[in-house]
């Protein structure tokens, strides 16, 4: 019955993939890139953003800056970023993510660290991280799956959460907390459960923790950089006064190629991503590739706190295991708009490096995947938790809980443009974790 529900369902795949927008794939990404002003035409002026008066001043009296210059402002500047706005997801916002979507997300990760909390010996004290919790939606279905396994659930030390947004503090606080007791940057739940907020993971106690990124490493920071005939030049973020077109800013090459024979950090890490490029792929004058040094330095602080403390870690997010170029968007209101368009009032995301991240963490940890979600959450019984949820509601809520499934695993949706990495201690993960084998 649930089978011919789903393939029912899957004929209608188009019109429910129209529903709301996810972070779109490559070959959409690439559609934002054609903007051209050869028209000649006048074009009139978007309006001044806060952050695009304040960028506009700083590029004037000091030059061009790198896109994850930009990014890092438009993103997360502490007064008129994007993500200070507070909640930007869901039908009213700018997007949706997975645990938005399906509370059995959230429900098959907390099982998925349950196995292995069991597999590294039930160890009697832990705690949970989230990198970037969003409405705090995700740890809210961990919890509550752990809850039913009391054994375990009971051994929480505490949950740890790194956001930079103050506005999104607060939500996941009345999300995970409520109005329960308040102190600065933590509260307690009446369960007893306590609840403490970070800038960074490297704040976090030193115990055996369960460590998940979802959607954080396609917020962080990228360069792009350009093959030409005089080497490697980085792309960089420039002012545009011209009417012809309607930014204030446009893209540009820097005017010197990046000198890959000098030591500086930028030159000796655009080297060695280059030659680590598992693809083998020769690159051609006009290749662009994007870099998040960021993403390399937060894949080896989760790491390290694997290493020296024992864990796991789940990385989610879209992207590819290979090093890739242009796909960096923005969305505004379920929609792609130019990605130098009204910074600070679009997401801005770009396309995760997921072979970066393992280099990144390797010496100090096991690295698994990365998988398909789609994988993923099919061999860990996705479909089994569906058919016990569809029986626990009322059949007007079925073909709503179908559908968002189907979203989260079908190839063409989201099942396989994300993508899940495991991260295990090395000494107790000789054997691949579950969903990894
Ligand atoms: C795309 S949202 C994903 C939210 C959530 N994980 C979900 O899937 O619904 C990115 C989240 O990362 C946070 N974030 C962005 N940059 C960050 C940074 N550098 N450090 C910590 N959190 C960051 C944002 O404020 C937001 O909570």
């Amino acid at each position: 019955m649930l089978f011919i529900k789903i393939r029912r369902l899957q004929q209608q795949k188009k019109q429910l993939l129209n529903l709301l927008h996810i972070r779109p794939q490559v070959s959409q990404v690439s559609q934002i890139f054609k903007y051209n002003y050869s028209t000649m035409e006048k074009m009139e002026k978007e309006e001044f953003t806060p952050i695009a008066k304040s960028l506009k001043e700083y590029i004037k009296n000091n030059g061009p800056i790198s896109i994850a210059q930009y990014m890092r402002e438009v993103l997360t500047n502490s007064k008129s970023g994007y993500y200070m706005k507070g909640d930007v997801f869901g039908r009213k916002g700018d997007f949706i993510t997975s645990p938005e979507i399906s509370q059995t997300f959230g429900e098959l990760i907390g099982i998925w660290f349950l196995t292995q909390w069991n597999a590294q010996g039930k160890p009697n004290k832990f705690q949970i991280v989230e990198l970037g919790p969003g409405r705090g939606t995700l740890m809210d279905d961990v919890l509550r799956t752990l809850s039913n396994f009391k054994e375990c659930y009971r051994l929480i030390d505490g949950i740890h959460l790194i956001e930079v947004s103050p506005e999104l503090r607060k939500i996941q606080r009345i999300k995970l907390c409520g109005n329960n007791i308040v102190e600065d940057n933590s509260c307690r739940r009446i369960d007893g459960l306590k609840f403490f907020w970070h800038n960074s993971i490297e704040e976090i106690p030193e115990i055996w923790s369960m460590i998940i990124a979802h959607e954080l490493f396609d917020a962080l920071p990228i360069h792009q950089f350009q093959l030409t005939e005089n080497g490697w030049h980085e792309i960089l973020v420039d002012i545009i006064d011209s009417e012809l077109s309607p930014y204030h800013f446009q893209f540009k090459l820097s005017s010197e190629p990046i000198n890959t024979t000098t030591t500086s950090s930028i030159s000796s890490l655009l080297k060695k991503i280059i030659n680590s490029n598992n693809n083998n792929y020769k690159f051609n004058i006009g290749d662009k590739i994007e870099i998040s040094f960021e993403s390399g330095k937060i894949s080896t602080q989760i790491a390290k706190h694997i290493h020296n403390n024992k864990g796991a870690s789940l990385i989610i997010d879209y992207g590819k295991d290979f090093i890739q170029g242009n796909t960096l968007r923005a969305i505004k209101q379920h929609k792609f708009v130019h990605p130098l368009s009204l910074p600070g009032q679009a997401d801005l995301s770009a396309n995760v490096n997921f072979q970066y991240l393992k280099e990144s963490a390797k010496n100090l940890v096991n690295t698994y995947g990365p998988i398909t979600q789609s994988k993923f959450l099919q061999t860990i019984g996705i479909k089994i938790r569906l058919e016990v949820l569809l029986k626990s509601t009322s059949p007007d809520r079925h073909e709503s809980l179908i559908s968002s499934v189907i979203r989260l695993i079908d190839p063409l949706s989201m099942g396989n443009i994300y993508k899940v990495l495991a991260f295990l201690p090395k000494e107790e993960s000789q054997l691949p974790p579950i969903c990894f084998d």
